[in-house]
């Protein structure tokens, strides 16, 4: 063998073996917040042991853990809340440029009647925001407003049946629906018309934990429990089929084991890189782990333990 070819070889298995579990894999920038102190702050995770701290956001409360999106690949948006001496919450909706690090806008969020704290929002297009919120309709317990980013007025869009939740929700952008798990039935709301457009039973034996949504390929992904694998989540691909009945399908082998860690909801999804970054938080220590999937193999891309541990709401740009 050529000398040159097999020092070539030589190096690629040296790097192969000595500096892959170390580095971080996805080329797209990371942020989110982070709430371990009683002043939040912007952060950006530079790798698996480098953070900066970008913008701190005072007192303040993201009500879920997957509640920003990020608009043209430039703007960090999301919705937070703040209390004053009595109590009273107040809503805002942040908008972050992460090319300046600065706030592009702190928009008060007021409505005339109801309002409520959102657990999750969606960007459709540039101009259009909308949220699932906590309802105070007559037989809700949940809706989907709309946000207007001029004036701050939210109004109700649609509603979903009355139950207890979990916070399993996605937007899904090429069916203009906003998808929810209420008491072990799927709904969608279609932001269009407001109406219940689905409505459909998840099959016994089978528990979602979270759902999220590749827009590249138009499909739902969903982490679940079923009970013909007893030991930990799997990835799937959720469908409806024609006789109108959810069907999982599993990506990939990959089992995250229940006895090793905890899920907390804290997830992005990146659909140009294929990835969908999670946090989990490990059993019997006060330390989470970052479990990066590819969403097409199910394949583990890169796995690393943190100290961060109140950090949430991740958004990863371009
Ligand atoms: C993480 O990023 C910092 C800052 O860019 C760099 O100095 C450090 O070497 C990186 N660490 C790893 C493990 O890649
Ligand atoms: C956002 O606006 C509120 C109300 O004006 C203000 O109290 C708060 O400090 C602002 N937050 C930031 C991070 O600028
Ligand atoms: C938001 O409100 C402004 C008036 O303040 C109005 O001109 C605009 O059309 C509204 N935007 C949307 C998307 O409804």
């Amino acid at each position: 063998m050529d000398k040159k070819y097999s020092y070539f070889i030589i190096n690629i298995v040296l790097i192969l073996f000595s500096v892959i579990p170390f580095i971080t894999t996805f080329k797209c920038r990371l942020y989110g917040v982070d709430q371990s102190s009683l002043e939040t702050t912007f952060t950006e995770i530079i790798n698996s042991t480098s953070y900066d701290r970008i913008i701190n956001l005072g007192r303040v409360s993201f009500s879920g853990t997957a509640t920003s999106v990020k608009i043209d690949n430039q703007k960090y948006v999301s919705t937070y809340h703040t209390s004053n001496s009595l109590g009273v919450p107040h809503y805002f909706l942040l908008i972050i440029d992460i090319h300046t690090k600065s706030i592009k806008l702190n928009l008060t969020l007021n409505e005339k009647r109801d309002s409520g704290s959102f657990w999750q929002i969606a960007a459709p297009n540039s101009n259009e925001i909308v949220g699932i919120r906590e309802s105070f309709h007559a037989g809700s317990s949940l809706e989907v407003a709309k946000i207007n980013q001029t004036n701050g007025l939210m109004e109700t869009i649609g509603t979903y049946p009355y139950g207890s939740y979990s916070l399993v929700m996605v937007y899904a952008s090429k069916r203009r629906l906003y998808y929810n798990v209420i008491e072990s039935t799927f709904y969608a709301v279609n932001i269009d018309t407001g109406k219940l457009d689905i409505n459909i039973r998840i099959p016994n034996g089978y528990t979602i934990y979270a759902i999220d949504y590749d827009s590249v390929n138009d499909r739902l992904i969903a982490l679940v429990y079923s009970s013909s694998i007893t030991n930990g989540w799997i990835l799937t691909q959720l469908t409806i089929t024609a006789k109108n009945e959810i069907r999982f399908d599993p990506i990939g082998k990959t089992i995250i084991p229940f006895e090793k860690y905890l899920w907390t909801t804290t997830y992005t999804m990146n659909t140009n890189e294929r990835l969908w970054i999670t946090i989990w938080s490990i059993k019997d220590s006060n330390k989470n782990i970052f479990i990066v999937f590819n969403i097409d193999t199910g394949n583990i891309m890169e796995k690393w333990e943190t100290n961060l541990n109140h950090f949430s709401n991740l958004v990863c740009f371009d």
